[in-house]
């Protein structure tokens, strides 16, 4: 007994030698009224406090973490309930004749339309006032495709930042919960000058932004009312540590809101040419489960195939956000790393960028020769749209 009780004093003293005392209420008020940011740069390491030139420095250099100087707290106040030794579970793709005249709906002319408006702001980083404005853009598009539907809310989520989220509610038939959400991220970053530098982001998250607004439109148009309630987020703040999801994410979590399954959309318009073109799901950060599904959701619907992507990292993008907050997530990727867009985070992530392969226009082989044309600006954007086919599969529509 005695000997059992000083072990545990050991593992105890050990325990705390390895992780410092949680930072305190006081000690993150007072840095971060002075500029400072809590940054968690890896899994199971204390989160160390940078000032904002550090935190940019270490996204120059490409450096991946969350920023939780406002959600540490609140982290604690709820246990993260799922258990990820047990991967989540999903039904085979059986919609297909439901889904076909859904998918064929979807619009690349739309996403183009869409797109222009999105890079057509300066930039849309999360502390520039065009970064606010393309918030309330999107609102304003959302608001518009939904307001047929009264049962469906589209509403602006605030942050500490002038940049707001954006979620579009679609209630479940059946029952509140759990909840299925689709999700992107809004915002962009010209890396050396980002307030006021270029960062049109057209595919970083530009293609993924308007995979989810073109996904909502055909659901809607379809009268799409799922058994179990659907979500749409586009987050704010993602460049600079996964703010906005994080922020919603934990929401979620101290809500007691149970989550089915969240997908992000981050970047779906370009694959190098001369590659294979595929749809490469991350395998960290993320549920097998999930991924299960989503490869037989790829191999049923879309003429690309999946493949395993190399592993993306820590605090990679906004699933990792989700995964933190103990829900099964996924995030379908343009292409295998290193084969995706070179050109993020700075003033040339535009739709004119060499690297959206002819091989995609075979999709509008069909397509009138007097719209030959137009084809030559709608190509880039084939890829989005075979992405964009996903975007309604997570939740098939069980009630039409
Ligand atoms: C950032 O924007 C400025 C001005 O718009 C531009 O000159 C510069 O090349 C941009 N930086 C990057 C990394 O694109
Ligand atoms: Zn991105």
């Amino acid at each position: 007994m005695k000997f059992q009780l000083t072990l545990n004093l050991v593992l105890a003293a050990f325990a705390l030698l390895a992780h410092a005392a949680p930072i305190s209420h006081n000690e993150i008020a007072t840095k971060s009224a002075k500029g400072l940011r809590l940054l968690s740069l890896a899994e199971g390491v204390d989160p160390v406090w940078k000032t904002e030139d550090e935190k940019l420095e270490l996204m120059r250099a490409g450096i991946k973490f969350f920023d939780v100087t406002e959600v540490y707290e609140l982290e604690k106040l709820a246990p993260v309930e799922n258990d990820f030794s047990v991967a989540a579970t999903f039904p085979s793709p059986s919609h297909q004749s439901a889904l076909a005249p859904i998918l064929a709906a979807v619009s690349t002319a739309n996403m183009q339309s869409n797109l222009n408006s999105l890079t057509a702001f300066n930039n849309r980083y999360y502390k520039s006032t065009t970064g606010a404005s393309a918030s309330t853009w999107i609102l304003n598009t959302v608001k518009s495709i939904t307001s047929s539907r009264s049962d469906i809310t589209s509403a602006l989520y605030s942050h500490s930042f002038v940049q707001s989220s954006i979620i579009v509610k679609i209630p479940g038939k059946v029952a509140s919960t759990p909840v299925t959400i689709l999700g992107a991220h809004m915002d962009s970053i010209n890396l050396s000058s980002p307030t006021s530098g270029r960062a049109p982001g057209a595919d970083d998250d530009g293609t993924g932004s308007v995979n989810l607004i073109e996904a909502l439109r055909v659901l809607v148009a379809a009268g799409f009312t799922p058994s179990t309630p659907v979500e749409f987020h586009w987050y704010a703040g993602e460049e600079a540590g996964l703010l906005g999801s994080q922020a919603i994410a934990t929401a979620y979590k101290n809500a007691g809101t149970k989550v089915k399954a969240f997908m992000e959309l981050d970047m779906s318009g370009y694959f190098k040419p001369g590659t294979t073109e595929v749809m490469a799901l991350q395998a960290d950060y993320i549920d097998a489960g999930l991924n299960t599904f989503l490869k037989a959701l790829i191999t049923t619907y879309s003429r690309i195939p999946w493949a395993m992507d190399i592993p993306c990292g820590y605090a990679c993008s906004d699933h990792a956000s989700w995964y933190k907050a103990g829900f099964p997530s996924s995030f379908p990727y343009e292409a295998i790393t290193g084969n995706d867009n070179p050109n993020v985070h700075s003033s040339t992530d535009t739709t004119s960028v060499n690297g959206f392969s002819w091989a995609h226009s075979i999709e509008f082989a069909k397509i009138d020769q007097d719209r030959v044309l137009e084809l030559e600006s709608v190509f880039k954007l084939a890829v989005v749209s075979k992405v964009g086919e996903l975007t309604p599969l997570l939740n098939v529509p069980s009630v039409l």
